[in-house]
């Protein structure tokens, strides 16, 4: 059985990883410092897949705890690096937490994997580092725009410090996924998205103001050039997302890149409006959303959506759930935690 160290492992995306990890065999061991998330996701783990990862609450800032971490676990194969800060407007106000978390830690990591005998290194990028896009879909070739937050920011550089790496130990394979919006919950409602606060993200706002937790969503401008008014994204279900990771990581252990620092865009492939969201949440659901037409939120994109051509042909992985499975796997998750 081959070990995984997956970083932020008890987290949204992190948690369904692991999941599929142990799904396909891997032994898994899970760093968090539940800064951002909870001991029970661990026990949510537990019960879908009926084998216990093992946990080991740590800092990555902390670089001597690092280094003891990889001292006693020599014989990690490869490693899935999701622990992060992640909230867009924080990082406006908090520039250097965000450098600080995001960059000292993948540079500590990065220091420890070229020590071990082989390594195998997944990196959470995300489609925020190509901006507005000027063509859609967007390829891996679409140019890095200027980053627009100190997060998006973090995203560019860390690839950078991938790539800047990777040419010189030529030991070293790497792979970042630049994930869409990821959405959606374990079917089983054990696992899912734990929002702290007033969420941002359009799809757990949907569904605590349908929980009653919030009275209604404010959908953030209906005037843009897209055929109902209101942003385009392209909304993938977390548990397609997380096995995207299982098949990078085949690629990178089975020695088949064509060089040791590969992008792909996970994504469907579709572009939804927020007036679409709404809609599949409704159908699946049954419910009728309370919502209101409100002004454009800074910052925001009009469009964005992936082409999945270089995921689906060289990493052999496709997108198989659709939005209404996303969103009535969201609906369950919430109605779970709410007790409804
Ligand atoms: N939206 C609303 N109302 C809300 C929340 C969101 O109308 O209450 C809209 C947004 O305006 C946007 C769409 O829903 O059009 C999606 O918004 P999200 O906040 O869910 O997602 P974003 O596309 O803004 O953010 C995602 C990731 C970030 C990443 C960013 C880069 O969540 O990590 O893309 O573009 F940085």
């Amino acid at each position: 059985m081959k070990k995984v160290l997956v970083t932020g492992g008890l987290g949204f995306i992190g948690s369904h990883t692991v999941v599929e990890l142990q799904n396909e065999g891997f032994e898994v061991v899970i760093i968090d410092d539940l800064s951002n998330s909870s001991i029970d996701v661990l026990n949510g783990i537990v019960s879908i897949t009926n084998q216990k990862p093992i946990f080991e609450k740590l800092d990555l800032k902390d670089k001597s705890s690092v280094e003891l971490f990889f001292r006693k676990h020599n014989d990690i194969a490869g490693v899935i690096h999701f622990a992060a800060n992640k909230a867009v407007g924080e990082s406006v106000n908090k520039p250097l937490l965000y450098y600080e978390n995001n960059l000292n830690t993948l540079i500590y990591l990065l220091n420890e994997i070229l020590g071990l005998e082989t390594s195998s290194f997944i990196f959470s990028s995300s489609c925020t580092v190509y901006g507005q896009a000027d063509e859609m879909p967007i390829t891996e070739n679409a140019p890095i725009k200027p980053a627009e937050s100190p997060y998006g920011n973090t995203k560019q550089i860390g690839e950078e410090i991938i790539r800047d790496t990777c040419k010189v130990n030529l030991d070293l394979n790497a792979i970042a996924l630049r994930y869409f919006n990821p959405i959606g919950a374990h079917a089983s409602s054990k696992i899912g998205e734990l929002p702290i606060g007033v969420p941002q993200n359009l799809v757990p706002y949907i569904t605590q103001t349908a929980a009653g937790l919030r009275s209604y969503l404010s959908v953030f401008g209906d005037d843009y050039p897209t055929p109902d008014g209101t942003c385009i994204r392209d909304y993938i279900h977390v548990v397609d997302l997380a096995k995207a990771h299982v098949f990078a990581l085949q690629r990178l252990m089975n020695g088949r890149q064509d060089s040791n620092f590969e992008t792909f865009n996970i994504g469907t492939g579709v572009g939804s409006s927020v007036l679409e969201v709404i809609k599949s949440f409704e159908r699946v659901s049954g419910k009728s959303l309370n919502y209101k037409m409100t002004a454009r939120r800074e910052g925001d994109i009009v469009s964005a959506y992936a082409d999945t051509k270089k995921a689906n042909s060289i990493l052999g992985w496709k997108s198989q759930l659709t939005l209404d499975d996303a969103m009535l796997s969201a609906w369950n998750w919430e109605k779970h935690i709410r007790n409804l």
